[in-house]
C-alpha cells in the first residue's frame, strides 16, 4: 500500500457510503473498510511493509480517511431517515410491520360530568343560561342572605366546613343565587351547576362532597305550576317519558311555600319496590317559591317580582339513571368502572 493507492481507497469509499439506498447497504460499506477484517484494519497491521519514506504519510492517510469515512456513514444514514422513501426503506429492515399498533387508551365523560351536561342542555332549551360561583363562600351568601338565622342547625361546625374569616366551604350551591340577583335587575332565568360540601360521614348514598344543580327564574306572576311544569319536563327529558313527579309540602328557609320534589322509581316505575322502600316515589330535588325576604336582601321588590328556585342532587341523578348502587363508586376513579358509562 503506497500513497496513491490509499488515495484511490479512499475515493471509493466515500463514494460508496454516498451511494448506499439502505441503512443495510451503509452497514455493508463500513463492515468493509472498518470492521475488524476490514481494509483500514488491515493497513494498519501491514504498515511495517510500506516504503520508510511513506510509511507516516500511508499511517496519517488511513486514521484520517477513517475518521472521514465515519462522518460520510453517519451523515448518509441521517438523510436516508430524513427523507420518506429513507425512512421506508431503513424501517423494512428495523421493524417488523405485522406487530400490532401501540393502543391509545380513550378516555370517557364522567358520569357527574355527563348529568351536569345534560341538565344544563335541557334547561338550556327552556331559556336558562348557566352561572356559576366558587366553592370557597362567605356565611353571608350561603346563609344569611338565603333567609337561614345564624342559630340554624345548618351553621353548625358538625356540618358546616368553616375555613375562618366567614368563609367556608358552600354547603349548597343556593348562594349563586344570591350573586346573580346581587348583580342583575330582573327578570333572572339560571341553571347553576357546581360543587358542595358538608360534613357527611361517608356511606353509599353520603359523600362530603357532592354535586348540585340550582335553578332560579324570577319575571312579573311566576307561580308554582311554572315550577312543576319546568321540573315536570326536566324529569322526562332525564329519565324518560313516563317518569312523573310530585310535590310534598316541606320547609326551607329561602322559600315559601317550599315543597320536596320527587320522580317515580325509575326501577318499579312507581309500584313499590326496594329501591323506593316501597314507597313507588325517589326524592330527587327541593323547591319552593322564593321568600320575599331574599328578594329584599338584594334590592328587589318583592310586590313586583315574584319567582321560583330548585336545587337538586347530581350524584342522585347519576346513580339512578346509570343504576349506580353506591355514591362512592363515583370518586373511585377506577377507570374499569368509568369507562362503562
Ligand atoms: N339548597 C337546598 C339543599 O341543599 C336545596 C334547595 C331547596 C334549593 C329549595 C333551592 C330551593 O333553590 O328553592 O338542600
Amino acid at each position: 500500500m503506497n500513497r496513491a493507492e490509499l488515495e484511490t481507497l479512499k475515493t471509493e469509499a466515500l463514494a460508496q457510503a454516498g451511494a448506499a439506498e439502505t441503512a443495510a447497504a451503509l452497514e455493508a460499506v463500513r463492515i468493509h473498510y472498518l470492521g475488524r477484517k476490514g481494509l483500514l484494519p488491515q493497513i494498519m497491521k501491514c504498515l511495517k511493509d510500506v516504503p520508510p519514506e511513506e510509511r507516516a504519510a500511508v499511517g496519517q492517510g488511513a486514521n484520517a480517511l477513517k475518521l472521514e469515512l465515519t462522518a460520510a456513514l453517519d451523515a448518509r444514514l441521517a438523510a436516508l431517515v430524513g427523507s420518506q422513501a429513507g425512512q421506508a426503506t431503513v424501517a423494512a429492515g428495523a421493524f417488523d410491520t405485522t406487530l400490532p399498533g401501540r393502543w391509545m387508551p380513550r378516555g370517557s365523560v364522567h358520569p357527574i360530568s355527563q348529568v351536569i351536561e345534560e341538565a344544563v342542555r335541557i334547561f338550556a332549551t327552556l331559556g336558562f343560561t348557566v352561572a356559576e360561583g366558587p366553592d370557597v363562600e362567605n356565611g353571608y351568601r350561603n346563609f344569611e342572605a338565603l333567609n337561614t338565622p345564624d342559630y340554624h342547625p345548618s351553621l353548625d361546625d358538625k356540618d358546616t366546613f368553616w375555613l375562618g374569616d366567614g368563609l367556608l366551604l358552600r354547603t349548597q350551591t343556593s348562594p349563586v343565587q344570591i350573586r346573580v340577583m346581587e348583580q342583575t335587575p330582573p327578570p333572572v332565568r339560571i341553571v347553576t351547576p357546581g360543587r358542595c360540601y358538608r360534613r357527611d360521614t361517608t356511606d353509599a348514598t353520603h359523600s362530603a362532597n357532592f354535586h348540585q344543580i340550582e335553578g332560579l327564574y324570577v319575571d312579573r306572576e311566576v307561580s308554582l305550576a311554572d315550577l312543576k311544569g319546568t321540573l315536570a319536563h326536566f324529569a322526562r327529558q332525564m329519565m324518560g317519558p313516563e317518569v312523573k313527579v310530585r310535590f310534598r309540602p316541606h320547609f326551607f328557609p329561602f322559600t315559601e311555600p317550599s315543597v320536596e320534589c320527587d320522580f317515580t322509581c325509575h326501577v318499579c316505575k312507581g309500584s313499590g319496590c326496594r329501591v323506593c322502600k316501597q314507597s313507588g316515589w325517589i326524592e330527587i330535588a327541593g323547591a319552593g317559591m322564593v321568600d320575599p325576604r331574599v328578594f329584599r336582601k338584594v334590592g328587589y321588590d318583592p310586590e313586583a317580582v315574584s319567582g321560583y328556585a330548585f336545587g337538586m342532587g347530581i350524584e342522585r341523578i347519576a346513580m339512578i339513571r346509570f343504576g349506580i348502587p353506591d355514591i362512592r363508586m363515583l370518586y373511585d376513579n377506577d377507570v374499569r368502572f368509568l369507562k362503562q358509562f
